[in-house]
């Protein structure tokens, strides 16, 4: 059986704190003890409060920066301790949509340029066949001809997005961390973009990480959602199960908040109280009991594991929470 496309296990990405306590230096464990396996094809979903460490988690994936522990394998290969020089063939291979797009694309340089930049670093191509090809891809983002003389201030904010994309499928990566996609755009756009994404993957049987704190968009975009608190995942499960189903007390503060008229979870609503304690000082034993109603003496003294459960269909899914060991 082939690998899956992407493994993620037990990664720590710790950002180490100037200050000393102790005579200890403090670190921010931004991802903590995180396994996730992806499969090709999939689209998986981190959600959760903002600096819970979703863009963390996306940039250690893609190397942009040290990692602290854990491993990191892509088709079954081990690529965590990759040089620059390693991981180049793999840049194109794996690919990244920041939420602005006006910050991801250089002002001074026309929509042509800026999409043809990764083909110039591959080196493959002829300069015909260079233009050749960014003209698809932006045809197949929805964009015209016209569009290749154009500078990012010129264009709104979605077109400014789908020539981000453009860039980022130019070189026809497997997978795409989107973060926040389309958090930035204009509410009218939005779904355009969402949309424009949906098909894509679809036609290229792209994997898409997608990060994301709407859970909306989560469940109409997503195979699978792993819930993320305090840099540790919560839950793990497919949308179905997550979403008609939750079982994480946070899991179910979250869907609780949705602000539209919910079908989900609403029979027990849990109101998420207090604040996202400080990650500098995080609680002792499970992350999420200084806010959870359920909380027991247990849940402040030691840390549930992410533990994985089979449901009466035998449906896996996991679950980091002493209510369900
Ligand atoms: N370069 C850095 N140095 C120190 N701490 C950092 C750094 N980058 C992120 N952090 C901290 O790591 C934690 C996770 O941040 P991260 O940006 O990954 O969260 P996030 O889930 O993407 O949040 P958001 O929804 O706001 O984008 C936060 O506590 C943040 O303050
Ligand atoms: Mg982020």
């Amino acid at each position: 059986m082939a690998a899956p496309l992407l493994e993620i296990r037990n990664v720590k990405k710790y950002y180490p704190v100037k200050k000393v306590r102790n005579g200890e230096d403090i670190s921010v464990k931004a991802v903590d003890q995180i396994d996730l396996t992806v499969n090709q094809g999939e689209i998986v979903g981190l959600v959760g409060e903002s600096g819970c460490g979703k863009s963390t988690l996306g940039k250690t994936i893609l190397k942009l920066h040290d990692i602290t522990g854990g491993q990191i394998l892509f088709h079954g290969e081990d690529i965590t301790n990759y040089t620059e020089k390693q991981m180049r063939p793999l840049r194109e291979k794996i690919q990244i949509i920041f939420q602005d797009p006006y910050a991801s694309l250089n002002p001074k340089k026309k929509v042509v340029q800026s999409v043809m930049t990764p083909l110039d670093v591959s080196g493959k191509y002829t300069k015909e066949e260079k233009l050749k090809k960014v003209i698809d891809i932006l045809n197949e983002v929805g964009l015209s001809e016209k569009f290749l003389e154009k500078y990012p201030h010129e264009m709104s904010g979605g077109q400014r997005q789908r020539v981000v994309i453009a860039r980022a499928l130019i070189n026809d990566p497997e997978l795409v961390i989107c973060d926040e996609p389309v958090s930035a755009l204009d509410v009218s756009v939005r779904s355009q973009v969402l949309n424009l994404l949906k098909d894509l993957q679809k036609e290229r049987n792209l994997t898409y990480i997608f990060i994301s704190h709407d859970l909306s968009v989560v469940e109409y975009l997503c195979d699978r959602v792993a819930v993320m608190y305090l840099g540790r995942i919560m839950e793990l499960a497919d949308k179905k199960q997550l979403y008609g189903n939750p079982l994480h007390p946070y899991t179910r503060a979250l869907l609780s908040a949705i602000p539209v008229p919910d079908i989900h979870a609403k029979k027990d609503e849990i109101i998420l109280q207090g604040e996202v304690p400080s990650p500098l000082n995080p609680p002792k034993g499970c992350l999420f009991s200084t806010r959870c109603a359920y909380a027991t003496e247990r849940c402040h003294k030691e840390a549930p594991k992410l533990v994985e459960l089979t449901d009466e269909n035998g449906a896996k899914r996991s679950v980091s929470c002493f209510l369900y060991h």
